[in-house]
């Protein structure tokens, strides 16, 4: 499949958008400095909060991070949940009802119910195994990413 970029230009603060890649659902998500700041609170809960358990291929090099990311704020995912593929819902609220308040959202597979943090990192007691998958891409300037 070919490489499919990206203008992150219009992407506000907060917001999640879905392009398709090879199609595949792929997420990019502007992350505020709130979201980013809570992700070490998530850290004793999760799998792989270090993200180096995974194979070269879910988790490359700069994905070996707490935010899996090569910036900070731009979180670029495949949308697929890793247990049986389903899509899942971005939920981009600190305290999502009806979750225990300790999630401080992320993403929710309505499938089987696994959830995710605004990292892509898998919780623990959930059926998807791994966290999400970043795949490849890099930035061809500030507002451009390629993925691919
Ligand atoms: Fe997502 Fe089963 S496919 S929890």
């Amino acid at each position: 499949g070919a490489p499919v970029t990206v203008d992150i230009s219009k992407i506000e603060e907060g917001q999640r958008v879905t392009y398709p890649w090879r199609g595949l659902p792929v997420f990019v998500v502007n992350r505020t400095k709130a979201q980013l700041d809570a992700l070490p609170s998530q850290d004793a809960r999760l799998v792989d909060a270090k993200s180096d358990s995974g194979s070269a291929e879910q988790q490359p090099k700069y994905a070996q991070n707490e935010t899996r990311s090569i910036k900070p704020e731009w979180l670029v995912l495949v949308g697929l949940c890793t247990h049986l593929g389903c899509v899942p819902d971005f939920v981009p609220v600190m305290k999502p009802e009806p979750f225990d308040p300790d999630w401080k959202g992320g993403f929710y597979c309505p499938c089987h119910k696994s959830r995710y943090d605004m990292s892509g990192r898998v919780y623990q007691g959930v059926p998807a195994p791994k966290n999400l998958l970043v795949p490849p891409y890099h930035f061809v300037d500030d507002t451009h990413i390629q993925v691919g």
